[in-house]
C-alpha cells in the first residue's frame, strides 16, 4: 500500500545520550532526551517497518509494536547496532553519542581527596562512520547538533561518514534540540540543495524526514 512505504522493512533507530562510566555510582552524559529517536521510530512504524529501537536510558515510553533493545555506553549502543546492521533497510542514528569516555573505569566508588581529580578521556568509536564505512543497501541518516557553525559542520559530516543524509540540528536554539517537543532542521544530502524543515512538533518533523529519505531512496534505486 502507498501508506505504508516501509512496509516489513527493518529499520533501526539510535535514541538518546549515552551513557560513560567512571565508577559504579558515576557518568558522563548530555542533554538528549530521546524524544526526536523515539519520534522516529513511531513514524517508521506508522510506515509498516519493522522497528528496533537502540535508547540510552530516557525518561519516555517505548512506542507500542517498536523492539527495544537497551543500552547504556556508546560501546554497548556500537554492539547492538552492528550485530543487527548486515540486514536492515535503514539505520537512523539519532544518539546522541558521548565522543569520549574515561580511560578506565573504577571497580569501586572514586573517593572524595583534598587534591584536585583529574580525568582521562580517550575517544569512542565514531559509530556512524563505521556503518559508512560498511554501508551496501541501507539507507544511513545521521544527526548533526551544533551550537555554531551548523551547517559547515554538517556538510562535512556528509561527507567524512559516507551517509545518505545529515539532519541538521541547531541545538543553541530557543526552541528547537534537546529536549525540547518541536525541532527546526535542514536536511542535508549529496548533491541536493539544503532543505529546511519549519518549526513543528517532534512528530511531523520526524515523519519529514521519512518522506524525504524514501523520496531520496527511490530515485537512487532508478539510477
Ligand atoms: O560527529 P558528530 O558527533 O557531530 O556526528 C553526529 C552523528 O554521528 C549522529 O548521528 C551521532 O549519532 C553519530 N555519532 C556516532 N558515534 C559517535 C559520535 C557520533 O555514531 N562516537
Amino acid at each position: 500500500a502507498t501508506d505504508l512505504q516501509l512496509h516489513g522493512q527493518s529499520v533501526l533507530v539510535t535514541a538518546g545520550g549515552t551513557r560513560e562510566r567512571l565508577d559504579p555510582v558515576r557518568y558522563l552524559t548530555n542533554d538528549s532526551s530521546g524524544k526526536m529517536g523515539y519520534a522516529l521510530a513511531t513514524a517508521a512504524r506508522d510506515l509498516g517497518a519493522q522497528v528496533t529501537l537502540i535508547s540510552a536510558p530516557t525518561m519516555l515510553t517505548v512506542p507500542a509494536g517498536v523492539a527495544y533493545v537497551g543500552v547504556d555506553s556508546a560501546e554497548a549502543m556500537r554492539t547492538a547496532l552492528l550485530a543487527r546492521y548486515q540486514t536492515a533497510q535503514m539505520v537512523i542514528m539519532a544518539a546522541a553519542v558521548a565522543d569520549f569516555r574515561p580511560v578506565t573505569v573504577a571497580d569501586n566508588k572514586i573517593k572524595k581527596t583534598t587534591a584536585d581529580y583529574t580525568l582521562t578521556l580517550t575517544k569512542n568509536p565514531d559509530i556512524l562512520a563505521e556503518l559508512g564505512q560498511q554501508k551496501h543497501q541501507q539507507f544511513l541518516i545521521g544527526f548533526a547538533a551544533e551550537t555554531q557553525h551548523l551547517l559547515t559542520y554538517a556538510q562535512k559530516k556528509l561527507a567524512s561518514k559516507r551517509v545518505d543524509m545529515i539532519v541538521a540540528n541547531d541545538v543553541a536554539s530557543a526552541h528547537a534540540g534537546f529536549n525540547h517537543d518541536t525541532n527546526e532542521v535542514t536536511i542535508l544530502q549529496p548533491n541536493v540543495e539544503p532543505q529546511t524543515l519549519p518549526l513543528a512538533s517532534k512528530q511531523v518533523i520526524a515523519q519529514q524526514i521519512l518522506q524525504i529519505a524514501l523520496a531520496t531512496r527511490r530515485n537512487q534505486q532508478q539510477k
